[in-house]
């Protein structure tokens, strides 16, 4: 299976770090979003990735290509250990590029890949700016389902119901304790008008007649061509209760608290961080 990552996106939430370098590229604690979400699609077996990128993105691209002069340097200086982690990198999958020339939403930066998944069946999407933590990957759980199921499949979370405007949310008629169909879906409801809360996370694996619905979908909620306004011509959908950790990393509080959480993972400077915290913490409350 193929993947698709959009990362074109302008990131406005994020303003003003966001106007001259993409969101994808900001660092959740040492690695800038988009690796995490690169390896777990290399986790789940694919070694054949789109990237949809567009104007200003030009730094993913040098961050998965292969840098003969840093390599140069670390090994002259003997530094092995970042080598490795630098030359990983270049080397985790067949890395390929396409440029959304507007940014007219996720349905339409999906679209842009038509050609690179011609002929394939189906293939994974991974949003650009969402990391999911689990110990079988969030895309392979998907695969996993498609597998058994065979139809497109998307990952759902429950979220508090007024959260639900930010997301896409699912009308879920119940098949097993983890996998429902998808009746209906509705982008950003207003918490009134969800049909449930079960949110869309970002994770997918679509079958290829998803362009034909793009094509025929209208600018919906932003103005935008919406992506879940298009799957709602899919014949059959499964929403699947991903089992695991979802980051979205698209707005500033949730990136700050997605990068303490993952450097309080790291023994090596865990203790630092959590004296630094009740330091802070004392001061303020
Ligand atoms: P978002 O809606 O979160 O991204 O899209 P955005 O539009 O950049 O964010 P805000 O609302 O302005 O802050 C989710 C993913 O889809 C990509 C984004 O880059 C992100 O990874 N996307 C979105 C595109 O590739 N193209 C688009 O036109 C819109």
């Amino acid at each position: 299976m193929k993947a698709v990552i959009p990362a074109a996106g302008l990131g406005t939430r994020f303003l003003p770090v966001t106007k001259a370098q993409p969101k994808e590229m900001l660092p959740v604690y040492d690695k800038p979003t988009i690796q995490y979400v690169v390896e777990e699609a290399v986790a789940s077996g694919i070694d054949d990735i789109l990237i949809v990128t567009g104007k200003g993105k030009r730094s993913i691209e040098d961050h998965f290509d292969k840098s003969f002069e840093l390599e140069y340097f670390l090994e002259k200086n003997g530094k092995h250990e970042l080598l490795e982690s630098v030359e990983k990198i270049s080397e985790l999958a067949d890395i390929y590029y396409v440029r959304q020339k507007e940014q007219r939403g996720l349905g339409d930066a999906i679209y842009c890949a038509k050609k690179h998944v011609d002929g394939e069946e189906v293939f994974a999407v991974l949003l650009g700016d969402t990391i999911t933590i689990s110990d079988i990957p969030c895309t392979r759980q998907l695969m996993d389902t498609y597998e058994e199921y065979g139809s497109s499949v998307i990952a759902v979370e429950k979220v508090p119901k007024e959260k639900v405007e930010m997301y896409g949310v699912i009308k879920p008629k119940t098949l097993t304790e983890d996998l429902y169909i998808v009746e209906d879906l509705v982008e950003k409801p207003s918490p009134e008008e969800a049909p449930s809360n079960f949110a869309i996370i970002g994770r997918y694996v679509l079958e290829n007649e998803i362009f034909d619905h793009i094509e025929n979908t209208s600018p919906g909620v932003g103005g935008e061509i919406q992506l879940t306004d298009a799957m709602r011509f899919l014949d059959r959908i499964y929403g699947y209760v991903f089992n695991g950790k979802t980051y979205d990393i698209g707005n500033k509080i949730d990136w700050l608290k997605t990068s303490i959480e993952f450097a309080l993972e790291d023994e090596g400077i865990k203790e630092d961080i959590i004296d630094h915290l009740k330091e802070l913490l004392n001061e303020r409350v």
